[in-house]
């Protein structure tokens, strides 16, 4: 299976499943909006606890917060989004579709990768054993031209963009020889700047003053808090502030499913530092949040760094942690070390003294800030992706399974009689309100018991608790693991204790690096 097929399978299954359905879909849809279904919602809340009790319970110093989506636009003025929260957008004259002018760069970018990697591949073959990567990958001719041209190409954009030359964007397409994917020419216009954020009006007022902004991330919420919480909560610096909410912006490149939303969740903590001391801070963040990712199990190869070669204009600096979608590595996390840039700014602003008098060093100044932004959205995919198997089992049958880690499954476990009567029913029931105070359990006498476990699989869910006739008499249940599909019997009043066991969220909790 290609990793396209794979991808379109995902997105088919996520919607058979009660995991992500197409927004309004009744209307035929909206583009690059979404609603997450019974077992998505589930998926999604236990996401978000990973992320809410990594930081606040795991660290001492850490406070959450729940700030409104509407805010006063001089916030926005502030914070750099008016004047410079914008994509670089280009028209196909012929096919009349638009498309992120850097984007095509990088998918030309890409389309080299895969030349050079064809080019190894070839000559892997025609050498065999004998073949040594590294040397062939410096000396080839044709490997050379192509990361050379490539390396030429990106640099340029890297400039382009940081110094907002637009024609010069557009001089990299043109050189490129890069053609519209649905007109197939050139047919280009000019580069032009256009605004992510979506504004509307608050209170009566038709026209001018009322303008407000869904706001396009969350961290705002927590810079304008900043001396609320830090006096009520009597906070010493470092500290952080942890806020997880809605976030919106007008993608112009709205695809890959919920990878790009115009409506979507972050999760973010600004962790407030001594001046002069956030590179170190960056430094551990960026291993912290590394970590945070690769104890869900996956395997470390499916995540990397990507550091960043054109800073955002808060940045001193900036990394992306990057995970292998279908469609490639991409970004599901930011960890930037965003100087003073905010809370000074907002000082400007709004007039008011933002700053920490610090009782160690005796003076006062305006705290550096080290931000960890993740998406929910993006961490879901990336949970869905790296889950989704097809599996050929023993006599021909196929599965498919959702390997979701035990801690963040939409259900932790399924109760099945394994038949409808003879008083299985009943003490089912009753495990099901053994369990329940605790975990999200489920109770289903629908059908073959071989087909109730199918179902559980597609759904993830970790562990199947089967009643049968002997549970009568012993007192005992099977239990089904779904990764091996293995079973084992076990005493009905050790239900709570094994449970817990397999499913708590300590597991990954105790994998993740400390600061
Ligand atoms: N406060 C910093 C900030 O917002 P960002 O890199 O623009 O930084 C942070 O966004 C994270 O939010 C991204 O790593 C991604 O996971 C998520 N994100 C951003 N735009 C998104 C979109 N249109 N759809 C889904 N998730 C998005």
């Amino acid at each position: 299976m290609t990793q396209e097929e794979l991808f379109r399978k995902l997105i088919a299954h996520s919607k058979e499943y009660g995991f992500i359905f197409p927004s309004s879909e009744i209307y035929d849809g909206l583009s690059a909006v979404y609603d997450y279904g019974q077992m998505g919602v589930e998926l999604k809340n236990n996401i978000k606890k990973y992320w809410w009790d990594a930081m606040t319970k795991l660290h001492d110093n850490i406070v959450g917060i729940d700030a409104a989506i509407f805010m006063h636009p001089r916030t926005w003025e502030a914070s750099g989004h008016v004047g410079a929260f914008n994509d670089p957008l280009i028209d196909n004259r012929d096919s009349k579709k638009r498309y992120r002018a850097d984007v095509l760069v990088e998918e030309w970018m890409a389309r080299q990768d895969e030349k050079i990697e064809k080019e190894v591949e070839k000559a892997r073959k025609r050498f065999g054993e004998a073949f040594d990567e590294a040397q062939f990958r410096s000396t080839a001719p044709r490997v050379l031209e192509l990361s050379a041209r490539r390396e030429q190409v990106r640099l340029a954009m890297v400039a382009a963009l940081t110094d907002n030359d637009l024609e010069a964007l557009r001089r990299i397409i043109v050189g490129c020889e890069i053609v519209c994917p649905i007109s197939g020419t050139r047919n280009w216009t000019e580069v032009r700047q256009f605004n992510l954020m979506f504004e509307t009006r608050m209170g009566a007022a038709a026209h001018g003053a009322n303008i407000v902004y869904l706001r396009p991330e969350t961290a705002q919420g927590i810079f304008v808090n900043f001396l609320n919480v830090q006096k009520t909560g009597r906070m010493k610096i470092p500290f952080g502030i942890a806020q997880i909410g809605k976030a919106f912006r007008n993608e112009i490149v709205a695809r890959q499913f919920i990878f790009r939303m115009r409506e979507f969740e972050q999760m973010e903590m600004q962790f407030f530092v001594r001046p002069g001391q956030e590179i170190d801070w960056f430094n551990r963040w960026r291993e912290v949040r590394m970590s945070w990712h690769r104890a869900l199990g996956f395997g470390d190869e499916k995540y990397r760094f990507h550091d960043h070669d054109k800073l955002a204009h808060y940045a001193n600096a900036a990394t992306d942690v990057e995970f292998q979608f279908p469609f490639g590595f991409k970004e599901v996390e930011g960890v930037h070390s965003r100087t003073d840039f905010d809370l000074g700014n907002h000082q400007k602003f709004s007039g008011k003294k933002i700053q920490y008098f610090d009782p160690e060093s005796g003076e006062s100044y305006v705290p550096y800030v080290i931000e960890t932004s993740i998406g929910v959205d993006r961490t879901v995919l990336q949970v869905l992706s790296a889950a989704y198997t097809e599996e050929k089992l023993d006599g021909g049958e196929e599965r498919v399974v959702l390997r979701i880690p035990a801690a963040i499954a939409p259900v932790k476990v399924a109760v099945l009689p394994l038949v409808k009567k003879d008083g299985l029913p009943e003490v089912a029931r009753n495990i099901v309100d053994m369990l329940k105070f605790d975990h999200n359990v489920q109770y289903d006498e629908k059908d073959s018991i071989g087909k109730r476990y199918r179902r559980q699989d597609a759904i993830g869910t970790p562990l199947c608790i089967t009643v049968d006739h002997e549970s009568l008499e012993s007192r005992t249940v099977t239990i089904r693991h779904r990764d091996t599909m293995a079973q084992e019997r076990v005493p009905m009043a050790e239900l709570p204790r094994i449970v817990e066991e397999l499913v708590s969220m300590r597991r990954l909790f105790e994998r993740i690096k400390p600061l």
